[in-house]
């Protein structure tokens, strides 16, 4: 398989996604891993000229340029021989894609509250708009508490995405107690955060 450059920062969950995925899947040995730096407010021109969003992860493999991450994660699931992160067929594969669009969705909450929180001058702050995001990452919650059976077993795209997530309330919002209200989905977490591919994604301090 040709050799893949993956555009991402170690703080990124969506990128965290794509590296668990390459894990996974036994590609990432074939993946040159390039850090990049940027923000909304501070685009990265070497990104731009690969995904015209201005956003990572991008994965370039063969001459194209792919985005984003469910497009990445699908793309080196096709690729390897062992078992599916992406179901193929029946429920199976519209529980993984349904929980992938309620990780990815909880992230988009999470990642508009923290850009208003953090990178909003303090004047300029909407109290409202947070408010707005933390009520979809507690729908989120919710919906993942009642539902945890279904993350129980052999990872999938959609337990993967899931896990990225809550990893991500735990990297930048480790203020909110989600644990509190959220018992079931809590212990699923405790024992996902130990799969190597998820502990070798953990990102650092900062
Ligand atoms: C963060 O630092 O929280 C972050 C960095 C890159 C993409 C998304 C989030």
């Amino acid at each position: 398989m040709a050799k893949m450059k993956l555009y991402y920062s170690p703080a990124s969950p969506y990128a965290r996604k794509v590296r668990v995925v390459a894990i996974e899947t036994g590609l990432d040995k074939k993946i040159d891993m390039v850090n990049v730096a940027l923000s909304p407010v501070a685009p990265n021109a070497d990104v731009d000229k690969h995904n015209p969003i201005g956003k990572i992860p991008v994965l370039s493999v063969k001459g194209i340029d792919l985005f984003d991450s469910p497009v990445i994660c699908e793309y080196l699931d096709s690729h390897h021989k062992g078992r599916k992160l992406f179901p193929r067929k029946g429920r199976e594969r519209w529980v993984a894609l349904r929980q992938q669009a309620m990780g990815d969705g909880l992230l988009d909450a999470a990642l508009l509250a923290r850009y208003e929180g953090f990178l909003r001058p303090e004047e300029k702050r909407w109290p409202d708009w947070n408010k707005g995001q933390m009520k979809k990452i507690e729908g989120v919650l919710g919906q993942l508490e009642a539902e945890t059976k279904a993350l129980k077993g052999k990872p999938t795209i959609g337990t993967i995405s899931v896990a990225c997530a809550l990893g991500y309330l735990d990297f930048r919002f480790s203020n909110f107690d989600w644990r509190a209200k959220h018992p079931k989905l809590a212990k699923w977490f405790a024992s996902a955060a130990k799969t190597p591919s998820i502990k070798a994604t953990v990102p650092p301090p900062g």
